[in-house]
């Protein structure tokens, strides 16, 4: 198209959307949201009446670590922040996740916020935003939800919603944003017999957007009988938010499916600002679409009603091979093929295991066996360690048995260390790559480990052991059908040094999309990946992350957001956006 043709289209498409900035960018036009510095930039007696509609909850976003350098170069000016004594607390709490929670917009994982104010015993260097938002919308009540929706989208606003900050693919941050932040929204109503559309007469709990995993279980564990649920295994992951909204899973995958699975009823604001229900009656096509079609995607969800059941006796293992106890590198990785042939063997008796492979140390821990003994699932394990022993590979194994769930969660599952700069990527294999290709399945964790020549042990797996169609009914969620058939899912990670220049993100990123998960996608044709914890750069991520229910989910995106209110990298409808100038605007290209 010839450029005046393509000046008059865009003049078209910008009447339609008045308030879109017009940018140019390497040569081309685009449309872009409203940011600080445009003359769309709302003034502040609009701030000052929207901040006053959210009971004064409104905020500039002044980064945390800021307090260790001398100023915080924010948008809006300088700020003088440096306090020796907060330095110190900020530091020694920055691998703590329920710290990192609390705070207004900072996320766990710190490769997509730029990481441009890091806590440092240099106060003379910088702090800047990086890709972090600029105001925060402190929620506490669905209206102040409703109010930062609105707002949004009357102002053309980049809006950012941000829950626990776990997203490891930066999916709770955006530059230039205004960030709707959930945390406070704790809420929670227990429910004796559900009573909505749908054949589950069963216990539910109403959640609202902000609770997390560990909470919720220790609530669930008060109620008499004991209930139990869907969370991830993480302890301060939250469930409404993200996790059930790209799917979930989590210790009971195996015997109950996702998380996503459990969902009986959503409330949710769409982006026109309307406070709707989504269930099997009322907006049916948006009640599966949340149920695992992408975070942020459809709407915000206030709260969902999950099921909720009786807790039951449990047993736990841990199994682990690593360098201290294994010279050699060919016994190691005997060790973890051996280990991962019985991929299979485990999902199949109904087993979810949590594992990582890191150079030299396989680390299996916890194996989780939900309705079983330690007899029972001593005898589930006996062929991997036996194998083992005949392999002279040295491993340490322990197991144990538990009153519930609930005894072995807190028990066995650990708490993160976080602060990490790294990229993360990840792929599924399912039943069928594992029972005919594991060996090839385990060559591909070692270039997982040793990317490159000069990369030689610098990658990492987390690994999980589940398949959500073991027990489970075909489930109506929007998920990802190859799940149905998982063994195990596979998380990868490949540190990115804090200073990195835009040309050594570039190579690692290529590493991690054409190396990595290349090998690992080559190896397991018949699985598919995680939306929240996979590579968003990947080709063809549509169809590794929805399969055949892409073209629906594209559909359902435009039927509920038509102007794209919500954006999320590598989510359904995601195409029609691009983040120009280095990964800041987002904007329409119209060419
Ligand atoms: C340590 C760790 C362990 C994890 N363990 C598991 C696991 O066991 N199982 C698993 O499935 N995943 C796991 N994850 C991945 C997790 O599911 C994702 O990080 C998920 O996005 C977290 O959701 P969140 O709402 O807590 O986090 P956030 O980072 O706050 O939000 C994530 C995404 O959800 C959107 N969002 C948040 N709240 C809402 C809302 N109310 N309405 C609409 N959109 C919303 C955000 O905009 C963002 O796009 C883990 C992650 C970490 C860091
Ligand atoms: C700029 O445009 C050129 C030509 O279309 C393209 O090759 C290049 O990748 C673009 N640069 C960026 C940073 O997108
Ligand atoms: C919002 O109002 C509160 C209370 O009046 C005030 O403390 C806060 O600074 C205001 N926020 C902004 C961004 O102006
Ligand atoms: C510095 O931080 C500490 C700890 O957070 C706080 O108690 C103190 O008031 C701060 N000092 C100033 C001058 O803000
Ligand atoms: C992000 O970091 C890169 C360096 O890796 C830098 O070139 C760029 O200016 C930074 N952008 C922002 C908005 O912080
Ligand atoms: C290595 O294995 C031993 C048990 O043999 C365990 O105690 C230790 O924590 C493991 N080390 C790592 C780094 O996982
Ligand atoms: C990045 O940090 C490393 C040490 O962590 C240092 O050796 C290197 O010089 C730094 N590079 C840049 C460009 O600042």
């Amino acid at each position: 198209m010839s450029r005046l043709a393509a000046t008059i289209v865009w003049v078209l498409l910008h009447a339609v959307n008045a308030a879109l900035v017009h940018r140019e960018w390497n040569g081309s036009l685009y449309s872009c949201k409203c940011y600080l510095g445009d003359a769309c930039w709302p003034g502040t007696v609009e701030w000052n009446r929207l901040n006053a509609t959210v009971g004064g909850n409104l905020r500039l976003h002044v980064p945390p670590e800021s307090v260790c350098h001398d100023t915080f170069d924010g948008p809006l000016g300088s700020l003088a922040t440096y306090n020796e004594t907060a330095c110190q607390q900020v530091s020694a709490n920055y691998a703590n996740e329920e710290w990192t929670v609390e705070q207004d917009a900072t996320l766990l994982w710190k490769y997509f916020t730029n990481h441009t104010c890091p806590p440092t015993i240099d106060p003379g260097s910088p702090c800047t935003l990086g890709y972090y938002g600029v105001i925060i919308l402190d929620a506490h009540t669905k209206h102040h939800v409703k109010a930062g929706i609105d707002f949004a989208r009357r102002h053309d606003l980049r809006l950012v919603v941000r829950n626990t900050g776990h997203d490891f693919i930066g999916r709770s941050t955006g530059w230039g944003s205004l960030i709707i932040r959930t945390q406070a929204m704790q809420g929670v109503k227990w429910i004796k017999s559900y009573k909505g559309p749908g054949r589950y007469r069963g216990r539910a709990v109403t959640l609202s957007a902000g609770i997390q995993g560990r909470d919720i279980l220790t609530q669930a564990h008060a109620q008499q009988p004991p209930q139990a649920l869907m969370t991830g295994e993480c302890p301060t992951v939250g469930i409404v938010g993200g996790l059930i909204q790209g799917g979930g899973h989590g210790p009971w995958t195996t015997l109950k499916g996702m998380v996503a699975d459990s969902v009986l009823s959503f409330e949710v604001i769409t982006a026109d600002g309307v406070i709707r229900t989504a269930n099997e009656r009322e907006n049916p096509d948006l009640y599966w679409a949340l149920k695992g079609g992408g975070p942020l995607t459809f709407g915000v969800v206030l709260s969902a009603t999950v099921k909720t059941w009786d807790d039951l006796p449990a047993a736990g293992a841990t199994l682990f091979i690593n360098s201290t106890t294994v010279a050699n590198e060919d016994v190691f990785w005997e060790g973890v093929r051996i280990f991962h042939k019985y991929a299979n063997h485990l999902v199949d008796n109904g087993l979810y295991v949590y594992f990582e492979i890191f150079p030299q140390t396989l680390r299996v821990l916890p194996v989780v066996a939900i309705d079983k003994t330690k007899s029972e699932l001593d005898a589930i394990t006996a062929p991997i360690l036996s194998e083992l022993r005949e392999s002279d590979v040295p491993f340490e194994y322990a197991s144990n048995e538990y009153h519930n769930f609930y005894s072995l969660y807190t028990d066995l599952f650990e708490d993160e260390v976080l602060g990490g700069v790294s990229l993360t990527g990840g792929w599924m294999f399912s039943r069928k790559d594992v029972r005919e290709n594991n060996d090839a399945i385990v060559d591909a964790f070692k270039v997982a480990i040793s990317p490159r020549e000069d990369l030689l042990y610098s990658g990492g797996m987390i690994g999980h052991l589940w398949n959500a169609g073991y027990n489970v009914p075909v489930p109506n969620s929007a998920t990802h059908p190859r799940f149905r058939d998982a063994s195990d899912f596979i998380i990868s990670t490949l540190p990115v040094p804090a200073n990195a220049s835009l040309e050594v993100k570039a190579d690692l990123q290529d590493v991690l999309t054409n190396t990595i998960d290349a090998a690992l996608r080559k190896a397991g044709p018949h699985g598919c990946t995680y939306v929240n914890e996979a590579d968003p750069y990947q080709p063809d991520w549509q169809t590794h992350f929805w399969g055949d229910f892409y073209p629906r989910l594209k559909e359902i995106k435009h039927k509920w957001d038509p102007h794209g209110l919500f954006w999320t990298i590598s989510t359904p409808g995601s195409e029609d956006w691009v983040l120009i100038e280095t990964e800041t605007r987002l904007c329409k290209s119209q060419q």
